[in-house]
């Protein structure tokens, strides 16, 4: 008993860590692909099985209670229930399940780095893969000629997520490959792979496929506000064949968030210019405008990201300012990413599981829409205000555009917006009106990082 107690404690400090992932991937994986890819995740694949527990009688018993769990979170799943309490109970039962097989396979050791032996970092081995291109790209790669290189490295040192030892079948399928090839068909697979924590990839070495007849884009600034050419997007993995019905109000898209935002005159046009009031009833609105916002800081707000779901058309609006952002995206149910492209706006393809690939106090505005909505997990939300303070330069401007939440939750998402601590030049909350309830409201502010002197 004491021998479990010591392995259960000592993995408790990963687990930390990867309990916000489990989270996560349950709760994206119950809203946009169903539990199920959760369920077969297999924790105890993450480490190497360096078993401590030997004694059958305590592997029994945790056997069960996996089960149990399991056979909780298959109800759970089939229910197809979406509240918030069952994604929460979903959640919380993952995190136990995760502890549990922690606990089961003796739990990850942590790792002692001693001196400069980095070998020691490599603790997850690449020999746990069996397709030789992904062990290629894992090990160390030591610089020619013994010596350290400019960056002050004596090798280069490529990762992958740990999430990519629980998708080992999946990963290896998308590593079957041959080098020098064209790449297979299956972005598809690789976004599963990210949007699940395997991230970054390890495909490098084949050719991406292409459009077949990739006409040349319109040029900026009809760019903007066109839609694209349908040759320039592959369209094989969406339900949509071309831009028109991507535009067109059609409810079966294969995408639900910001199903109008591929109608560029109708729905994306007035978007940030006219601002829209849920409430007829009430002149308050979530909607601020661009020309507002910038006017808080007249001429310094040049550099930005957009954290949203949608079609840069927030880009594109502050392109028009002379304010150059880039916006995080992935291809959900639709080709956002070309779309973005193809009118002129830098699309970065990202989850939220990311840290963001910005330095410490460099933008000058982080704007969020659609995106941080009442799915987030409260832990989740914390790293990720994080890491946007991290990246915002003191004098940012933090935009919280339209998020919306249940009533009851609202609280308890403020709490972690106010624990940032930043100014507030904006900070209103609307409820949203639809047809039979009123049970959500809008949030959106506008916040500004204090100088941190210290
Ligand atoms: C670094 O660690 C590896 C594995 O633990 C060991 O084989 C190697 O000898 C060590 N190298 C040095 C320079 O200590
Ligand atoms: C790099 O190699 C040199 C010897 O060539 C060694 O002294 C140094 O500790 C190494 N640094 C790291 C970070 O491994
Ligand atoms: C609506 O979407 C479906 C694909 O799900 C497509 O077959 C249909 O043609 C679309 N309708 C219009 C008007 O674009
Ligand atoms: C955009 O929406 C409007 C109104 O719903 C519709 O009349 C128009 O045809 C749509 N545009 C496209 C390109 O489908
Ligand atoms: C953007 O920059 C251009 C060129 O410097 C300038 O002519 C234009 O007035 C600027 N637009 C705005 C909205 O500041």
């Amino acid at each position: 008993m004491k021998r479990m107690k010591l392995s259960i404690s000592r993995g408790i400090p990963r687990f930390v860590f990867i309990l916000g992932v489990l989270s996560l991937i349950c709760i994206l994986s119950f809203k946009f692909y169903s539990l199920k890819p959760f369920l077969i995740l297999d924790t105890k694949h993450i480490y190497s099985t360096n078993s401590h527990l030997s004694n059958r009688p305590q592997i029994d018993i945790l056997d069960t209670v996996i089960k149990n769990i399991e056979h909780e979170m298959t109800n759970i799943r089939d229910s197809q229930e979406e509240s918030p309490h069952a994604l929460r109970y979903a959640s919380f039962l993952a995190d136990i399940l995760g502890l549990i097989e922690s606990a089961k396979s003796g739990g990850p050791e942590p790792e002692v780095v001693t001196g400069s032996n980095r070998s020691q970092l490599a603790h997850i081995s690449p020999e746990f893969f069996l397709t030789e291109e992904i062990r290629k790209y894992i090990r160390i790669k030591p610089n020619r000629l013994g010596k350290q290189n400019f960056m002050g490295a004596n090798g280069t040192f490529t990762s992958i997520g740990h999430a990519c030892f629980s998708m080992k079948q999946e990963l290896e399928e998308y590593m079957n490959y041959d080098v020098g090839d064209i790449c297979n068909d299956d972005w598809k697979l690789a976004q599963r792979l990210m949007v699940h924590g395997c991230d970054p990839l390890p495909r490098r070495r084949c050719f991406s496929r292409a459009p077949q007849l990739y006409t040349k884009p319109f040029p900026f600034p009809e760019s903007i506000w066109s839609l694209p050419d349908d040759k320039n997007v592959r369209w094989s993995q969406y339900k949509c064949k071309n831009f028109a019905c991507l535009a067109a109000s059609n409810t079966s898209k294969g995408f639900f968030k910001c199903s109008d935002c591929f109608n560029l005159t109708h729905h994306e046009n007035p978007r940030w210019v006219i601002p829209v009031y849920p409430d007829p009833a009430s002149n308050s609105t979530p909607d601020f405008r661009i020309t507002d916002i910038l006017d808080l800081k007249p001429g310094e707000i040049r550099i930005g990201l957009d954290f949203s779901v949608g079609t840069g058309t927030f880009a594109a609006r502050m392109r028009e300012h002379n304010v150059t952002m880039v916006s995080a995206t992935i291809n959900l149910g639709a080709p956002f990413s070309e779309m973005m492209a193809l009118r002129g706006i830098i699309p970065i393809y990202m989850t939220i599981n990311q840290r963001l690939p910005f330095f410490d106090n460099t933008l000058d505005l982080i704007h969020t829409t659609r995106f941080l909505d009442g799915w987030i997990d409260f832990v989740l939300l914390d790293f990720v205000l994080y890491d946007w303070d991290r990246v915002l330069r003191p004098g940012g401007l933090l935009w919280i555009d339209s998020f919306f939440c249940l009533k009851e939750d609202l609280e308890a998402y403020l709490e972690g917006f106010k624990m940032l601590r930043y100014k507030k030049h904006k900070w209103v909350v609307v409820p949203k009106v639809d047809k039979d309830d009123d049970r959500e409201v809008f949030f959106s502010a506008v916040l500004e990082k204090p100088p941190r002197p210290f």
